[in-house]
């Protein structure tokens, strides 16, 4: 992709500053980071920033990495407070260069108050932080741009930049906007005239309060085309966000990569689950230990249906959803807390899905699979008072707690329902 440079995330440095600084030599990426030292030694273990030319300007490219959320994989060097290091860097990037771009890693927030702090950074690309695409804002002077987690878009951003080094309102935007929205108001209007006659429009309030805001649209428009004449041509920008969608052909090699990867992770994830119930076995001997904390407890699990409900219970297990931990098995991802939360029983509380990884890795073999209560609910009071408290039946967004549109875009609740739908007693 003709990359120029790359920030590193704390998450980079999972495998250690060395192993990052082999990788980026073999493939040939510039990584920077100002604030990555060793424990012993006065310079840092990256190259701090890039002055390069683009476009026949100069523009500084700043790395700035984020500190730990997991503090015990910070081992072997420091992450520096930004505070200690960036005005000087900016100070003798500054005057050499057009732009300033910072590639941050750091959470937003102080991201912004970096952008609050100095004038002269331009653009901040913001990694690691957060799940969505985010349009640019722009804080005293400086952009600060996201594109969603995990490389599923491609951020593309325009720009226009020139002598003023100011951003100004993205003035043509906004002029194309309001101009469909007058074509828009137009079209309606002449819709209106064809079918009614003029007498009767005069009265028609829906006509009314069309012509009222066609006029004020039309003012709008005037008074950003003045804008756009008055103004010192401020720098300009687009942007835009590309998905890279799943169905391009997948790289045989990559997949191989990533395959590996998440098996390895699953098998973490397994050792882990396996020592969590060693030591809870441990415990239990000295404590009548609950294992499960609040949402488990209120769960049965679908074999305690099977005796009063034979009908449905052998419906179901004729569905995928008695299959969808099978399913995890078969890939090895039994144990990624990615996965989990849609692939075993769990209700959804507060209308959300549990995303605990501590909880949806130890989960108990009865609640493995898509099982009655993902659909039903928490079912287990109704085992002692099956007359009088009754579980819910389920509803669009049950279903939708799961079948959301990145797992499942076609999902139509009224067609798939059929599919599933228990047969009565
Ligand atoms: C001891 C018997 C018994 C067991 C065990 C039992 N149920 Fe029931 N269930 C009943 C009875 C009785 C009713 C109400 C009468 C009817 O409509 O069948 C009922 C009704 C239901 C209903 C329908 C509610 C409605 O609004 O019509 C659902 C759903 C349900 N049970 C789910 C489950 C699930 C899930 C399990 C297992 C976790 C389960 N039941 C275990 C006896 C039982
Ligand atoms: C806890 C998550 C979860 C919930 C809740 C859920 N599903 Fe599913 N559903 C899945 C998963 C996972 C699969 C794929 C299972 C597999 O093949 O491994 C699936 C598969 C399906 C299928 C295709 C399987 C078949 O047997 O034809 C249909 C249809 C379906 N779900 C409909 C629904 C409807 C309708 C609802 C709501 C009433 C619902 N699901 C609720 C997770 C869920
Ligand atoms: C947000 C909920 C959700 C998450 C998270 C999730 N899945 Fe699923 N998965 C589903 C649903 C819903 C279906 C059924 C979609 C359909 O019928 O088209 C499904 C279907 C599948 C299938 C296809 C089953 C088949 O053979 O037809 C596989 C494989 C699968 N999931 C694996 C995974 C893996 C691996 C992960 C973790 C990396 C994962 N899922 C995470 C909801 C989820
Ligand atoms: C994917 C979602 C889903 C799962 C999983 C599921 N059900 Fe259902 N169940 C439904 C739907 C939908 C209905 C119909 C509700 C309605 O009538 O509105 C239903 C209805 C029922 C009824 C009431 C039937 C009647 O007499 O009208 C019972 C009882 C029931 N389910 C029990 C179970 C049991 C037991 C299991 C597990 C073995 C189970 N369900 C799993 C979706 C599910």
């Amino acid at each position: 992709m003709h990359t120029r440079a790359v920030g590193i995330s704390p998450y980079d440095l999972a495998g250690g500053p060395d192993l990052l600084r082999r990788l980026s030599q073999k493939n040939n990426l510039t990584l920077l980071s100002m604030n990555l030292y060793p424990e012993h030694g006065a310079a840092p273990l990256f190259r701090p920033y890039l002055l390069t030319r683009i476009g026949g300007m100069n523009v500084a490219i700043l790395g700035l990495t984020g500190s730990f959320i997991n503090k015990q994989m910070n081992k072997g060097f420091h992450i520096l407070p930004w505070q200690e290091i960036l005005p000087d860097i900016l100070g003798t990037v500054e005057k050499k260069a057009d732009m300033v771009i910072l590639l941050s890693s750091a959470a937003r927030r102080t991201n912004e108050e970096i952008a609050r702090k100095f004038k002269n950074i331009n653009i901040i690309f913001q990694s690691g932080q957060g799940n969505g695409n985010q349009a640019p804002v722009n804080i005293n002077n400086t952009l600060i741009c996201r594109t969603a987690s995990r490389g599923k878009y491609l951020g593309v951003l325009h720009i226009n930049w020139n002598r003023s080094k100011t951003w100004g309102e993205n003035i043509p935007d906004q002029l194309k906007k309001e101009q469909n929205r007058l074509d828009r108001i137009n079209w309606q209007i002449g819709r209106m005239q064809k079918r009614h006659p003029a007498s009767k429009l005069e009265s028609n309030s829906q006509f009314q309060r069309l012509i009222k805001e066609k006029n004020k649209v039309e003012q709008g428009l005037n008074q950003l085309r003045q804008q756009q004449t008055n103004s010192k041509k401020p720098c300009r920008y687009t942007n835009s966000f590309i998905a890279m969608k799943t169905s391009l052909p997948e790289d045989k090699t990559i997949k191989a990569i990533v395959d590996k990867t998440r098996r390895e992770v699953n098998q973490i994830n397994r050792k882990m689950q396996r020592e969590r119930k060693k030591r809870r076995e441990t415990q239990r001997q000295t404590t009548t230990g609950q294992v499960f904390s609040v949402p488990l407890q209120e769960m049965a699990g679908s074999q305690t249906c099977q005796e009063c409900h034979q009908a449905q219970v052998a419906f179901y297990l004729q569905t995928d959803h008695a299959r969808a931990w099978q399913t995890l098995v078969a890939r090895d991802q039994q144990y990624n807390p990615e996965c989990l939360p849609c692939h075993v029983t769990l209700p959804l509380y507060n209308g959300k899905r549990i995303h605990d990884a501590r909880l949806l890795t130890s989960i108990p073999p009865q609640l493995h699979n898509v099982g009655c209560e993902a659909c039903h609910g928490p079912a287990r009071n109704h085992l002692h008072d099956p007359d009088i408290i009754q579980p819910d039946k389920p509803v669009e967004i049950t279903c939708r707690g799961c079948h959301t549109k990145e797992r499942d875009k076609n999902f139509i609740f009224s067609e798939k329902i059929l599919k599933i739908r228990c047969p009565a007693g």
